[in-house]
Order: structure tokens, then sequence, then C-alpha cells
């Protein structure tokens, strides 16, 4: 067993619904075989646990692991595509570098970056928006299981409007997603999630197929794209014959607890009825949704419809794998809605990037540092006199802090990560 010291930082209790920030000043976390056995003050359990080792991280604020929703495996080394739209981004900018992935030797070292990427921004579990190739999917979960990330991923699919190497058939998506599945759901921490791109490059033959994956792979999950940008969803209901964007999903049994829908950014009452009451979670991609041009994500209107949302990265349209910049620009967008905005305290924030993240992938082993979870979690601590540094010091209390470090904080701050008690990469402890 490992005494872990230190002053804790999470949200057990939703602060949508009434919980408050919890903090544990000078505080202990046990843990046993990566499970957190007891916490309490630090000379209580020290006392109680005297030939315990101890893991000194004073001097720093240590977090639940982050849990990215919504982030592209393909897309890291086109981050930063200035001055488009969504649908001339994905020509010009983002579907030539997912073409690239037909290499697997390309592929691979692309997955190397990201889950290395991934876990230096303190990101322990992942919603992973795939590759359209069987073997770059192959290159993602062999090296998520090297590095010991939770991830959830699996083979995108699209059979028509999108540049004719990254299409498929109905028949080759079921079999090869299958065949995905069977090598890599529910082995080691990994997990499989059916991707059709987004219904504007999908027939209803293929969106067909995705449910009979569903159907094939117990416990799978569900992922695409939702309304995110004006002109995408005009083509959708012409594609669909009117229909709403979700009706595209739902009319093939697509919309339940397991699907997560990125963005969402336009949706009717009548979709957020349907996603609220199917327990589907929404994927809230802030620095995406400015980058594109997409819009302000009105959180309020999924709130009040009971919709469950967390946070996504979304890179590469979005700007990079920190969820601490995805909540800062998460809270800049309530500000920008004005009246209909719902103000963000730091505690929405860590509760957006952690405890909601975890629920929405069904992970209820990770998300906060309660007694009974799993030890998923990132030690954060800025350089000494660095702008982040100063503004914790004189801070005025714990909800300031948090706030400064959404605001002042990069993976330069996050110092080590752990899953289930494991530590994955050392600072300078
Ligand atoms: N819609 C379909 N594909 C994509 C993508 O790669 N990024 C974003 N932001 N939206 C999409
Ligand atoms: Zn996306």
């Amino acid at each position: 067993m490992t005494l872990f010291r230190g002053t804790f930082l999470d949200t057990p209790e939703n602060p949508f619904t009434g919980g408050t920030l919890r903090v544990a000043t000078d505080a202990a976390l046990l843990v046993e075989e990566g499970v957190i056995r007891a916490r309490g003050p630090y000379q209580e359990l020290r006392r109680a646990h005297p030939a315990e080792q101890v893991v000194d991280l004073t001097g720093g604020l240590v977090l639940p692991g982050f849990v990215d929703t919504h982030v592209h495996f393909p897309q890291i080394r086109a981050v930063g595509g200035m001055g488009m739209p969504l649908m001339e981004w994905l020509d010009k900018y983002a579907l030539p570098e997912e073409a690239r992935m037909a290499d697997p030797e390309y592929a691979g070292s692309v997955a190397d970056e990201f889950v290395r990427g991934l876990a230096a921004a303190g990101t322990t579990s992942a919603l992973v928006f795939g590759a359209h190739y069987v073997d770059a999917m192959d290159t993602l979960f062999s090296a998520a299981s090297r590095v010991g990330l939770r991830v959830t991923s699996g083979l995108v699919v699209s059979d028509r409007l999108l540049r004719p190497d990254l299409l498929t058939t109905p028949d080759r998506a079921h079999t090869e997603s299958v065949a995905l599945a069977n090598r890599w759901h529910d082995v080691g921490r990994n997990r499989y999630a059916v991707t059709p791109r987004f219904s504007l490059s999908c027939t209803d033959e293929l969106l067909a197929a995705c449910h009979d994956v569903m159907n094939d792979v117990p416990d799978a999950w569900f992922t695409s794209h939702l309304n995110e940008n004006d002109a995408e969803i005009a083509t959708v209901a012409e594609l669909f014959g009117g229909s709403d964007y979700l009706s595209t999903y739902d009319k093939h049994g697509l919309v339940g607890r397991h699907s997560v829908f990125a963005h969402n950014v336009h949706p009717t009452d009548v979709e957020l009825k349907l996603l609220g009451t199917s327990g589907a979670t929404v994927a809230h991609c802030p620095t995406s949704n400015a980058a594109l041009g997409s819009g302000l994500f009105p959180i309020g209107r999924h709130l009040d419809h009971g919709v469950r949302v967390a946070l996504g990265s979304d890179v590469g349209a979005g700007t990079g794998f920190s969820l601490l910049k995805e909540g800062l620009q998460a809270y800049f967008c309530q500000q920008l809605l004005g009246d209909n905005g719902h103000p963000l305290t730091s505690a929405h924030l860590l509760h957006l990037s952690t405890s909601a993240g975890a629920e929405a992938l069904g992970l209820d082993a990770v998300g906060d540092l309660s007694v009974g979870k799993r030890f998923d979690a990132q030690l954060l601590r800025p350089a000494d006199s660095s702008p982040l540094a100063v503004g914790i010091t004189h801070a005025a209390d714990a909800e300031e802090v948090l706030a400064r470090i959404f605001t002042l904080g990069t993976p330069a701050d996050v110092r080590a990560v752990w899953i289930d008690g494991e530590l994955l990469t050392t600072g300078e402890n």
C-alpha cells in the first residue's frame, strides 16, 4: 500500500446540481492495488499506517485525471489550421492528413505521439475518434496499451461525400469493425466505440451496419458528430429528406446511454429532449467551436433538458490536448452568450473535465478521488515564480486556486500522472 500525501481537489458531488468543490489540504489517500482504500488528514492516516511508503506531493495540487470525451487520433499533426469553417477545414486540412493513416508505419508514429500527448496533459481516459484504416486502429490500441491509458475508440466509417480513399462499404465496415472489437474490446483498459464519421458522410445502409455492430459487440460505445455547423446541418437535412440531425442516428437505434455526440452547437428542443431521455452525452468542444467559428455552445439548454455534458479537446480542430484550456474556453463561451449563458465556476470546469466525463463514458471507478475509486490522478505544480505559481500563492481560497489553474495552467505544469495508482510520467517527483 502507498500513502499519497498532498492537497487534493475533486468534485464527487455535481456542482450543476448543488455540489461544491471538495478540498482536502495536507491530506492523504491510502492506495492499495490501484484502489483508494482510505482518505483523511495526513497525520491521522500516517498514525494508522506507520509502515506504508509515503509519496510526498506537498507543494503541488492533485486533481483527478482528466477525461477527454472527444479527441481525434489522426489529427494531431493538423492542429492549428486557421481561417476555415468546418467543411473546408475537413477537405483542405484534416482529411488529407487522415488519408496518410493508410500507411501503418506513419499511423504508428502518430499513435505514439498521440497517447504521450494525452498523458502529458493529465488525461487518463479518452473517447478517441479513430482512423479510417484498420491497421492504424491496431497501432492506436497498441500504443494506448503500452502507456496504460483508458481508451475507448473504433474504426471511423464513411461511404459518401469524402475523398474516395477514406470510404468503405456497409459490409466491409461491419466485418472490419467486429474484427477490431474482437481484438481490443474489453482487452486491458481498451473498449470499442462504433464510429460513423457524421451522417453527412454515411448512407442509411452504413448507419444500419453500425447498428448491427452495436448488436454484435456487447457493451460497445457509440460516437459521432452532431449539429456542429450551419452549412453541415443544412446538407444533412437535404440528404435525409428534412429530418433533424439527431433523427438520422436515432432511426437506426444509435441514440442511447452509450452514445456520445460531439459539438451539438445548434440543437433543436426536440433533439435536446431525446438526448436527455435517452441518457446520451454531448461532448462540448469549445476551442474547436471557436477555431472553426462553429458557434457558442448552449450549455444551459442542455442542462435544462437533463442532457449529460462533458468536455472534449477535439484535437485537431481543437487547439491542443489540455482540458485546462478547454475548461477556460468553456467559461469564455458562456460569458460571450451574455444573458443566454450559464455562468461557470472553477468547480464546474473541474467537474466537466473529470467526473462528468467519467460518468459519460460509464467509467464508474474513476472521475474523483473518493474511497473505493481507482487512483487516476495528476499532480499540478507550476514552476517557481511563474504566473500560475504567483496566482496560486495569492489566491483567496481553493475555488480561486482552481480558477487560476484553469486560466494559466498548461501541460508543462502537469508533473506526474497515475492510472490505477501506477505512475505514467515523472516530473521532479
Ligand atoms: N465532423 C466530421 N468530421 C469532423 C472532424 O474531424 N472534426 C470536427 N470538428 N467535426 C467533424
Ligand atoms: Zn470531432
